[in-house]
């Protein structure tokens, strides 16, 4: 059964799928609760969980989301693997989740599924509008079990970007089904395999689940037209090249290429195009003015889809004292963000925020690398004996080389993995000492301060406001008050 969306009307606004917990259940709750589209995202989601009850699950709203998992007792088994009542008993200790592999082991399938269950369930408690969830296409080795939990929850609709997810509206038809299923994996110099996943690790009495809507974010209209072939697809979102997070490349740009991206007419999708395949769309990047909504609805699309914006709010999950130093910043005007070229090891443009004390703010050849602790971006590689090895750009160029990594690939690169679950406030123990580094990414900043309207912060509702140009004017005003870091 598919979920029928449109008894209600589409959102006009949706607030981004950001990673990793960026865009938490809270902030999507709250998006929804004001009837537009929250995006919770899965990235790392397992992970996210683990450290959350590792810290003794402080608001008791994981304990809370499990006790409408249908699988009681796979909820308990997850709990009594990972929560500790008196919390980390240091800051960084966190106990090692395994990475996902082609045969991850069952607690670590468990994990996901019921993470990704809690994450969208506490998003849509309560609240009044569709709450969506996020995945990138290029990390395909948690995909199902993820989907699989958002599902159960009830998730409203499926975000993919970041490669070409061909494949996944079938698989959501199959795991809507409780069926078996599987992924395709791409594996370097060898032939792809197949990721099995069977739902029967959860108890669900075969429970009734609506296919939600499955949105596909893409930049070009070439992409569009040819997954609207693929069917399946109920709707795009069509993003610039001035969003936060990964990015399409420029045309004619390469991948090995030392080059940071710049941008053209060129790189525009063209939205008539997009519009004659009769489908909802979305317009993304920096899409956050008081016009902005009005200006998509006046070239035909449903509405805009906002990241950068709802980042830097307080409902957002970014680590306080980033967020409120990246804010601070903003309003001295001193905020840079730079397209990477080099910077995520999944050789897209990697949108990275300039700002002190983070990642950003450093030259990436200028430290020590880390072993990276969550391998979301490795690589499957053959390895010579016929196996399947993993590796990644950003780990330690002796590791890379090791397994037949080529230097190039390794210059410029950062553990996206590393920094972005730092910035969401779960910074890890460095193997050299001390506590990773935040990673901020975000869009190209544009007039941050205008949100806070005087305040010294400002929430979601204060973004949702004025993207619907509620208070006129709001976005001529300047800000008074600097934030106190
Ligand atoms: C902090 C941050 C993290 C993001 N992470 C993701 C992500 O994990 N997956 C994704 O599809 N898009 C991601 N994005 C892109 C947003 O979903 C959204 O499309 C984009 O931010 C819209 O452009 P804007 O930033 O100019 O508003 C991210 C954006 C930001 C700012």
């Amino acid at each position: 059964m598919v979920k029928d969306l449109t008894s209600t009307p589409l959102p006009r606004i949706i607030q981004g799928g950001m990673g990793i917990a960026i865009s938490s259940w809270r902030l999507a709750r709250a998006v929804a609760n004001r009837g537009q589209m929250g995006v919770v995202s899965g990235t790392a989601i397992d992970r996210v969980v683990a450290c959350r009850l590792q810290e003794g699950d402080r608001d008791g709203s994981i304990r809370q989301a499990a006790e409408s998992f249908p699988d009681k007792n796979l909820a308990q088994r997850v709990i009594d693997r990972w929560f500790k009542a008196d919390g980390l008993e240091k800051p960084g200790a966190y106990k090692p989740v395994p990475m996902f592999s082609i045969n991850p082991p069952k607690a670590l399938l468990e994990l996901a599924t019921f993470a990704s269950f809690c994450e969208v369930w506490l998003a849509k408690h309560k609240a009044s509008g569709p709450v969506g969830i996020n995945l990138l296409e290029k990390i395909q080795a948690p995909t199902l079990p993820i989907l699989y939990g958002a599902l159960l929850a009830g998730v409203d609709a499926v975000l993919m970007g970041a490669g070409i997810p061909r494949d996944v509206p079938a698989l959501m038809d199959q795991l809507c089904q409780h069926e078996a299923c599987s992924l395709k994996l791409n594996v370097e110099n060898g032939d792809d395999v197949q990721l099995p996943f069977d739902p029967k690790i959860v108890e669900t009495n075969g429970a009734q689940i609506e296919r939600p809507k499955f949105l596909a974010i893409i930049s070009s209209h070439v992409l569009a037209m040819s997954l609207a072939r693929s069917g399946g697809v109920d709707g795009f979102i069509v993003e610039g090249p001035i969003a936060g997070g990964h990015n399409a490349g420029p045309r004619g740009w390469k991948v090995e290429s030392n080059e940071d991206p710049v941008y053209g007419p060129k790189d525009e999708a063209n939205l008539d195009r997009i519009k004659a395949l009769n489908l909802p769309f979305w317009l993304a990047g920096g899409q956050d003015d008081a016009s902005s909504l009005a200006n998509a609805e006046a070239l035909g699309a449903s509405g805009i889809q906002v990241g950068t914006a709802f980042a830097f709010c307080s409902d957002s999950g970014m680590e306080n004292t980033v967020r409120r130093r990246a804010i601070a910043y903003a309003v001295a005007d001193q905020l840079k963000t730079r397209t990477e070229g080099r910077g995520s090891p999944t050789g897209y443009p990697f949108k990275t925020l300039d700002l002190l004390g983070t990642e950003g703010g450093r030259d990436a050849a200028e430290r020590e690398r880390q072993p990276c602790l969550h391998g979301y971006l490795r690589t499957a590689y053959q390895k010579e004996d016929g196996k399947i090895g993993w590796r990644c750009a950003a780990e330690p160029e002796a590791d890379y080389l090791k397994k037949g990594g080529d230097a190039e690939d390794c210059s410029g690169r950062r553990c996206l993995c590393n920094g972005l679950l730092a910035t969401a406030g779960f910074p890890h123990s460095m193997k050299s000492g001390g506590l990773e580094y935040p990673l901020v990414t975000s869009g190209i900043m544009r007039d941050l301060p205008r949100f806070l309207n005087g305040k010294s912060d400002y929430d979601a509702n204060d973004v949702i406001d004025l993207l619907l140009g509620g208070e006129q004017g709001l976005h001529d005003q300047r800000v008074a008050k600097v934030v106190a870091c």
